[in-house]
């Protein structure tokens, strides 16, 4: 099939990038004609596995093109819109949609087959479905969201758990084109509304963005009742009804998707006097999370962060992106900062633009050239993204060039052990391990006399 994407960001490049895999000729249209140079060059603006290659496939077999015009999209069969959706703030808009599938409806010679894959707010599409239709009645409009993940969009993709294909007025035969599309996938594809099928998309996201928020609460729980909250969501996580994924605690969850939609939806919500106090909790509660790890780090150290040097491991808003938006670590960051700490950061791919963005807020970081640079001089570490190589650190090495003894680990990839046995306090989410402290402990059990009760 000759499908044209408009928007070479994330959501477009891998659904144009994998749709050619499928065999299919994709023409990209994005108004950057930079950016469509350098793809034609094979070089790809985003950080994502398997993209270059998916790509790269795409350009050798001449399945996929990318282009500057929006006149490229005349002769395919259907157009994806996958424009972003969020404005300079962070917060939701639909000017980019709106414009793009008016661009199209205008544009006679541009296929009358609409699908949307930028996500929309429940409504939206009802209303872009009939605006297209107002400029030419011929125009079909289907929404199809994406449930890609990135640093894993790719997969995702490929290996969907389903695909959701909502469907304007007289939309059977573009319908249809899509099941032909998906076919290949060999996944269930569900076909609703419009409405409907942008509250699955809104639905799964914040829905996701609360499982998290319940398990980083019941951290803050387990800290206070001794119990091990890895041990809980595990255990929970066992029941089929629940799952483990999206239960593991951390500093909160980041991101171009979750933050804003979970402020959106509440929202939207009220505007139609519906009230939703699950669903509103889940942003402060996300808010609190970054104050929680940082008032452990404090109770550990058993002294205010104010004054002290701390060292920050991670930027990104998880690990295998280079994605700054609303992370929690630069909020790790912003709290430490808050609270009159001076903090070094580094990031294995982010160090300077993590450090340019918490400029642009006020809040000044210097930046280290490794995690031992970050960790120099340091009173306590806190490491707020999950990278592979935090989990490897030498802290044999690293420990005696800190001037305290805490790490405030937010995600549990740090080696306990290894930072215990070189004399460090691991405080992972709210549960503190001491190192075992030597000598006069060991002697005094030694000297105690058989027999003599545990204690005494
Ligand atoms: C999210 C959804 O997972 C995708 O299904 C969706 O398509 C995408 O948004 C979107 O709407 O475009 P993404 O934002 O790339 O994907 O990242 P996730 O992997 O979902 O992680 C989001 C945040 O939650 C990260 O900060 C991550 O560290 C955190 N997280 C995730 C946790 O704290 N605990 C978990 O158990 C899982």
């Amino acid at each position: 099939m000759l499908i044209s994407v408009i928007g070479a960001g994330y959501v477009g490049l891998v659904t144009a990038a994998c749709l050619a895999h499928l065999e299919n000729d994709v023409r990209v249209v994005d108004i950057d004609a930079a950016r469509v140079e350098r793809l034609r060059a094979g070089d790809v603006p985003i950080r994502e596995p398997g993209l270059d290659a998916l790509i790269h496939e795409g350009l050798a077999t001449g399945r996929l093109t990318f282009h500057a015009e929006p006149t490229a999209t005349h002769g395919s069969s259907l157009v994806i819109v996958a424009v972003g959706t969020l404005d300079r703030a962070g917060e939701w808009t639909v000017d980019l949609v709106e414009r793009a599938a008016s661009g199209i409806a205008h544009d006679a010679l541009a296929p009358r087959h609409l699908v949307i894959r930028s996500t929309l707010m429940p409504g939206t599409a009802v209303r872009l479905a009939a605006l297209v239709r107002d400029i030419d009645a011929r125009m079909r409009v289907c929404f199809n969201p994406e449930f890609t993940r990135e640093a894993n969009a790719v997969k995702d993709f490929l290996e969907p758990d389903r695909v959701v294909v909502g469907a304007g007025p007289d939309a059977d035969s573009l319908v249809a084109e899509l099941h032909r599309l998906y076919a290949p996938l060999g996944k269930p594809i569900m076909d609703t509304d419009l409405t409907s099928a942008e509250t699955i998309k809104l639905a799964s996201n914040v829905f996701l963005a609360a499982k998290i928020s319940f398990a980083n609460e019941l951290a803050r729980l387990c800290a206070a009742t001794g119990a091990d909250v890895h041990a809980v969501v595990d255990g929970m996580g066992l029941d089929a009804r629940i799952g483990r994924a999206f239960l593991s605690p951390g500093p909160g969850f980041g991101g171009s998707c979750f933050p804003s939609q979970v402020r959106a939806l509440p929202d939207l919500a009220l505007r139609y006097g519906v009230v939703t106090p699950i669903i509103a909790a889940v942003a402060p509660s996300n808010h609190e999370q970054a104050i929680w790890i940082v008032d452990g780090l404090e109770q550990a150290s058993g002294r205010s962060v104010a004054g002290t040097r701390v060292g920050l491991l991670g930027l990104t808003f998880k690990a295998g992106t280079d994605d700054l938006r609303e992370s929690p670590a630069l909020r790790l960051a912003e709290v430490l900062a808050g609270r009159g700490a001076q903090v070094v950061a580094f990031d294995p791919v982010a160090t300077q633009a993590g450090v340019d963005q918490l400029a642009r807020i006020g809040i000044a970081v210097e930046a280290a050239s490794t995690a031992a640079d970050a960790a120099r001089d340091a009173d306590a570490i806190v490491v707020g993204t999950e990278w592979p190589e935090f989990a490897t650190l030498d802290w044999a090495a690293i420990a005696p060039t800190m001037r305290g003894r805490v790490i405030a680990d937010a995600r549990r990839i740090v080696d306990r052990s290894a930072a215990n046995e070189a004399g460090l306090t691991v405080v992972t989410l709210g549960i503190e391990h001491a190192p075992r402290r030597p000598s006069s402990d060991d002697a005094a059990r030694v000297a105690i006399p058989v027999g003599t009760p545990a204690g005494v």
